[in-house]
């Protein structure tokens, strides 16, 4: 039954899949054909936590309609524990704090939301967004609260429960299956047995009777808390309720594509990252995720609605903000640096992420709001296709390194010995941190050392490294020993500092033939560090060598072609790019633009962030010094020659 649905739901996809191409092309010729771009709108949660009050959040939904709709900004969405006291006791992770009504369903805090009170739950505030031109979202967490577990609360709808009476919460929940990280406040529920599903519908219908637009989901997608029959349910409740509304999926960790595979077809918008909030860290995190989710095909993904889905990188935590779980509102800015935001509006833009500001709009600044209302920059967001991150060349190889440096620099190596799969096998030498990824495009993080005809030592997931487990497990030292060329050993007599060849080419040079010298003789701390027995303070470190030069195209409706520069380097950097090259590339992939031509292409264009025209690009080669941590983004116009 399940899977002959989900093969027919399949044709059908198809088939709208290539309703969309035709009505995209057909739209290129005639330039009449608008695309619903991914959501846009203001999100409480970084400048606010859970803590928001009616009056803190009427004010900023104001303001967007003032400043903001006109650029395409209408969801204005509170988001968790909306239905939680603020008592000085409260957190957000307590439980017995939680409102809800007879049916055990969360019920806003009248304290913070006068206008709730007496049993109307959000449609005032609904009406009063609505009033504004705007759309109202909420945010709501897995399953059911604990708050109805414990009084054992009647469902909804669902008469004929297990006992003869109604169905209750205690019948529904599995209370096996929290949320992995508020787990005192909330469990998964049941949703294969009728009081479940009547649970779950019994939820949507009173947000749909509030006037909800917008449903924020979290604790049911990402790694840990992936929830695809909660998931299931609620979008099936969603259709049944007949009000249209965003349903929108946030993860306590990260996902992956596969897991983006699996709820495409079921959600208007998921999380592909953890939390997002304002440091360097975490903005440069979102390029891997950005480009494995575009590679993937995930964005603008169509539904059986009509409507498309999208890849999350979470809210801009720009202007005015507190910190994760506050019980303060806004009281710091952005730690972001100008280049940094731009970088960040700029990814977001080129992947076609949802765009949901996070600051306190009562303080926003004439600054942020160039950015978030760029027109280039929204057009990309809304109406680009083709996205992609692409490879130039040789430097999106990043080849790590094996180091010899002193201990106290090579602390973000951890290194520790797993355990070998079968018997006689040797254990492995692997690394936990840095991440790295090897030829072949996987994580590695285990030292092959295998036999091969050429002297090498690569980077393998799980390959054997020989001789490691049997010495080790006599000794507690190690040898790290290459097999090839003859039994050479890796010895601390090099000079610490000097850093080795890429892991391809690593000769000799910091080789020796194997023997019981104290300076081939390493130990494995309980810090995780590979030390030299015999020069003290000498390790052995992996250098991931991120590549920190990243380059996004995309094409436009109009036949641009946007080509964004990110340098992720501490330092400035001259970045380029082939137009010929990224033309050909943009019109293989997506059939489109410019005819295959043997002629270089003429291309003429805007620096976007800086507003400079540009007439003609010399040779063919788009190139300009990006500072660290910044982009450059521009929109070109070409013909062939
Ligand atoms: C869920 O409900 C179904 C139908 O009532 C029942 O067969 C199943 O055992 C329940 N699952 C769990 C985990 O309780
Ligand atoms: C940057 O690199 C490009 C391409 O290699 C080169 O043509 C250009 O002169 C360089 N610019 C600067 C300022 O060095
Ligand atoms: C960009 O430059 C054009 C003229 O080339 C000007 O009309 C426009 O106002 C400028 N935009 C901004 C945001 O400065």
């Amino acid at each position: 039954m399940a899977s002959s649905r989900i093969k027919h739901n399949k044709q059908l996809l198809l088939y709208i899949f290539l309703c969309r191409v035709l009505m995209i092309s057909w739209g290129l010729d005639q330039g009449s054909f608008t695309i619903t771009g991914p959501p846009r709108g203001w999100n409480s949660y970084d400048a606010f936590s859970w803590i928001i009050t009616e009056d803190e959040f009427l004010a900023n939904a104001q303001i967007m309609a003032d400043k903001l709709k006109s650029s395409g900004y209408e969801y204005v969405v509170v988001d968790f524990l909306w239905y939680r006291r603020v008592a000085p006791e409260a957190s957000f992770t307590s439980p017995g704090f939680d409102l809800i009504d007879e049916w055990g369903r969360p019920v806003p805090d009248p304290a913070r939301w006068p206008s709730t009170a007496g049993g109307k739950g959000f449609a005032p505030i609904a009406t009063k967004v609505h009033a504004m031109g705007l759309k109202f979202g909420i945010h709501v967490m897995r399953g059911i609260s604990t708050a109805a577990v414990s009084n054992n609360t009647p469902i909804l709808g669902a008469n004929g429960g297990p006992e003869g009476g109604p169905w209750t919460a205690q019948d529904i929940a599995l209370t096996s299956r929290p949320c992995s990280w508020m787990p005192e406040c909330f469990v998964s529920v049941n949703t294969s047995s009728k009081g479940g599903k009547a649970f779950i519908n019994s939820l949507y219908q009173q947000y749909a009777s509030w006037g909800v637009d917008f449903v924020k989901h979290d604790c049911v997608f990402g790694e840990d808390d992936l929830s695809l029959d909660e998931i299931t349910t609620v979008s099936e409740a969603i259709v049944n309720t007949g009000r249209p509304m965003v349903y929108s999926l946030s993860p306590g960790v990260l996902a992956t594509p596969s897991m983006g595979k699996l709820v495409d077809n079921l959600v208007d918008m998921y999380r592909a990252t953890g939390d997002d909030w304002d440091t360097w860290n975490d903005l440069e995190s979102h390029f891997d995720v950005a480009r494995d989710f575009a590679a993937a095909g995930l964005i603008g993904v169509p539904r059986l609605q009509g409507s498309q889905s999208w890849p999350n990188l979470d809210m801009l935590p720009l202007g005015r903000l507190t910190n994760p779980g506050s019980k303060q509102g806004p009281h710091r800015s952005t730690r972001l640096t100008p280049d940094e935001q731009k970088t960040q509006i700029t990814l977001w833009a080129m992947a076609r992420s949802p765009l949901m500001y996070g600051g306190d709009l009562r303080d926003i600044d004439q600054a942020t709001l160039s950015l978030i209302t760029n027109t280039v920059i929204l057009d990309i967001n809304s109406k680009s296709f083709g996205n992609a991150e692409i490879v130039q060349g040789s430097s999106i190889e990043a080849v790590p390194v094996l180091s010899l440096i002193s201990c106290e620099q090579a602390t973000d190596t951890k290194w520790v010995i797993r355990n070998a799969e079968s018997a006689g096998a040797n254990d492995y030498l692997c690394w936990s941190v840095p991440e790295v990824i090897n030829r072949a495009g996987e994580l590695a993080h285990c030292l092959d050392w295998t036999v091969s005809s050429k002297p090498s030592i690569s980077l393998n997931k799980k390959r054997r490294a020989t001789e490691v487990g049997e010495h080790f497990s006599q000794t507690g030292f190690l040898h790290l020993w290459s097999a090839s060329g003859g039994s050479m050993c890796l010895d601390s007599l090099h000079d610490p500092q000097r850093v080795a060849p890429n892991f391809d080419k690593i000769t000799t040079k910091l080789f020796s033939s194997c023997s019981n010298q104290g300076s081939q003789i390493w130990k494995l701390t309980s810090e995780g560090q590979l030390e030299s027995t015999s020069n003290s303070g000498v390790c052995v470190a992996i250098d991931a060598q991120v590549n920190t030069a990243r380059i996004w195209a995309a094409r436009g409706i109009e036949g641009q072609y946007y080509v964004a520069f990110f340098n992720l380097g501490l330092e400035a950097s001259n970045m380029s790019t082939s137009l010929d090259k990224l033309i050909r590339s943009q019109n293989l992939a997506h059939g489109r633009g410019l005819s295959a031509s043997t002629a270089a292409p003429s291309c003429t264009g805007k620096d976007v962030w800086s507003n400079q025209t540009m007439v003609g690009i010399p040779n063919g080669i788009l190139s300009a010094i990006v500072p660290s941590h910044g982009c450059k983004l521009y929109s070109l116009t070409c013909v062939s020659n």
